[in-house]
């Protein structure tokens, strides 16, 4: 598929067919996200790869309240079915020592040197080539974010260890058309271009 196609047919997708993904695509979208850019060559990021129905249905038990879980709306059955669940994550503890090294000096491992938690976006940004590897090769994926609530359970079930954040979780599977949640973008308009670009001076 041309670049500009995967560009532009990318869109949370929110339900899926009953059919399992082509391990071989799991790992590509995998190896992809770790083609990502990353503040220093850090890489301190990490994805916890669920692809069994057992692990997929313990991920929705440890991130969703019993009531919703019991009587799961749209979203949430659509989501449910898809066969893999990837939670990429960020270790901050990876960025500071990595900056503390010679090259970059920053010894006092002070978090203020920071403008901005690089840790997270390099995680988001592993996360898109997830994303666009789905579309490349035809599946369907959903970023979302987990409620900060079920963090402390997410981590427990899977043994995540205490330095990594989940920065959310990815659904993939075989997409479905037009069933399921309506996203955002059924609601309100993408902004014009015009109104996002400042040129020369804002
Ligand atoms: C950081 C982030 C968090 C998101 N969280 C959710 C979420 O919790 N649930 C959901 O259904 N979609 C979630 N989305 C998807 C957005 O709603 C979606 O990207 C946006 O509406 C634009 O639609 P599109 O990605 O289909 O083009 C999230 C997207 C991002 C980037």
């Amino acid at each position: 598929m041309e670049f500009k196609d995967v560009v532009r047919r990318r869109r949370m997708i929110r339900t899926y067919a009953d059919q399992p993904v082509d391990p071989a695509i799991v790992d590509r979208a995998l190896s992809n996200a770790t083609r990502a850019p990353s503040a220093g060559f850090s890489q301190g990021w990490a994805f916890l790869l669920l692809d069994t129905a057992e692990d997929v249905r313990l991920f929705w038990a440890s991130t969703t309240g019993a009531e919703d879980l019991a009587a799961p709306d749209t979203w949430l059955t659509g989501m449910m079915r898809a066969p893999v669940v990837i939670v990429p994550c960020s270790n901050k503890s990876a960025y500071l020592s990595r900056y503390a090294e010679p090259d970059k000096g920053w010894t006092d491992e002070d978090e203020a040197r920071w403008p901005v938690p690089f840790w997270h976006m390099d995680a988001a940004m592993a996360s898109l080539l997830i994303l666009q590897t789905a579309v490349d090769a035809g599946l369907g994926a959903c970023f979302f974010g987990v409620p900060p609530e079920h963090l402390p359970q997410l981590a427990e079930a899977f043994e995540i260890p205490a330095e990594f954040t989940p920065v959310g979780a990815i659904t993939l599977g075989h997409r479905v058309e037009d069933v399921g949640a309506p996203g955002s973008p059924t609601r309100r308009p993408r902004l014009r271009l015009d109104e996002v670009v400042h040129r020369g001076r804002w």
